[in-house]
């Protein structure tokens, strides 16, 4: 199979995360004989520092003409931390997704067993978490007209949603509700607000083409507290643009790490595949990220191309690294391994370089961080 990637490294931790991604595709390619060739382009506060602009439109260009797109981290604190800057960082990752019309967010929740002790949860209320949230992404109040009168006392955000934007990401949730435990829970706040309202009309309407699933609605509030409460009874979560985002924070801590994260934004053309984390700006360059969030999400890429024996393998390797301890420090603060290590680590086992259950620890432990 050859496929062409776009690969935007963005900011802070951004760039050295998306290399171990890159290290394990090309293995990857190389053990299945594929030919992924990547292009590399600019996109968030380093565009800004460079090109002048967030999203420079030759990065658009190449993601409309690419079969996929692996993106780091977006943002830096010398934009971020200043509420009067009328050029962001992220403005050119809302813009991207809007340009490609990635209008549905997949971020799916796991938990692993080696790292239950790290979750603010408890352990019986987080084994065999196994849901998927699917969050609008082009539309709500992120994209609806905004305000601000002259004298800066007043100020608007509107929140829009049409039925064609609320149907396309719906059928996505049902269909993949129909191949996991076959249950959907619309996220909204139907109470009191006119787009919930709509979504849930259109959600019940749509619900009637797929009998086989069962449909829940849970008013956001609700959710947000039954996502920490009892995590286990959710299968797939469908929700608009602000509540997803919300939500979708909260729920990735049950896995004891932000870093391990993968999410995958699919709409009209070409998908983007990106860790959830942001641009962690204080590890930056220092070799102590947790790439495992970009390298999930390339394993989520590898779904999309229908590679799932390549995916299944990437997902082995990364569960093998996290059963022997092989972890980044956000995991184990005294004992851990640096983000190339753990790149490097996850390539062997992907190349077939491993032999069997033997593992020469005592090699790998030089490669292992001496700082405590
Ligand atoms: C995310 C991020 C973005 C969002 C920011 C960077 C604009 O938080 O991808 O969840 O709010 O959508
Ligand atoms: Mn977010």
């Amino acid at each position: 199979m050859k496929k062409n990637i776009v690969v935007i490294e963005g900011d802070g931790i951004g760039p050295e995360v998306t290399r171990q991604s890159v290290k394990v595709l090309t293995t990857i390619a190389e053990r299945f004989h594929h030919t992924f060739s990547f292009s590399y382009f600019l996109m968030g506060a380093i565009a800004i520092d460079r090109t002048g602009v967030p999203l420079p439109n030759e990065t658009i260009e190449a993601c409309l003409n690419c079969d996929a797109i692996l993106f780091g981290a977006i943002g830096h604190p010398k934009y971020d931390n200043d509420p009067s800057a009328k050029i962001r960082p992220k403005q050119g990752l809302l813009k991207l997704r809007k340009s490609l019309q990635l209008f549905a967010n997949i971020r799916p929740v796991t938990t692993y067993p080696s790292l239950h002790h790290l979750s603010p949860l408890k352990t019986k209320n987080i084994e065999e978490v196994d849901f998927v949230i699917f969050r609008e992404l082009t539309g709500g109040i992120y994209f609806g007209k905004k305000e601000v009168n002259e004298a800066n006392t007043e100020a608007s955000d509107l929140c829009v949603y049409t039925r064609e934007e609320i149907e396309r990401i719906s059928h996505l949730a049902f269909r993949r509700a129909q191949q996991r435990r076959k249950k959907l829970t619309l996220v909204d706040k139907a109470n009191v607000l006119e787009t919930s309202r709509l979504w849930r009309k259109v959600v019940q309407e749509i619900a009637r083409q797929y009998t086989d699933v069962a449909v829940d609605f849970l008013y956001v509030d609700n959710a947000a507290m039954q996502i920490i409460l009892n995590p286990k009874q959710f299968d797939v979560i469908l929700t608009e643009n602000m509540f997803g985002d919300i939500i979708s924070d909260e729920a990735s801590v049950i896995s004891g790490s932000l870093g391990l994260l993968p999410s995958a934004s699919v709409g009209k053309g070409a998908a983007l595949f990106e860790p959830i984390h942001g641009s962690y700006p204080q590890a930056t360059g220092k070799d102590i990220a947790n790439p495992l969030g970009s390298i999930l999400s390339a394993a989520l890429l590898l779904d999309h191309f229908g590679l799932y024996e390549e995916a299944g393998l990437l997902r082995e390797a990364v569960d093998w690294t996290l059963q022997n301890g092989f972890v980044t420090k956000d995991i184990d603060p005294v004992n851990f391994y640096f983000t190339s290590t753990i790149g490097e680590l996850i390539c062997d086992y992907v190349g077939n370089r491993i032999p069997g259950d033997i593992i020469n620890k005592a090699n790998i432990e030089l490669r292992k961080s001496t700082i405590i």
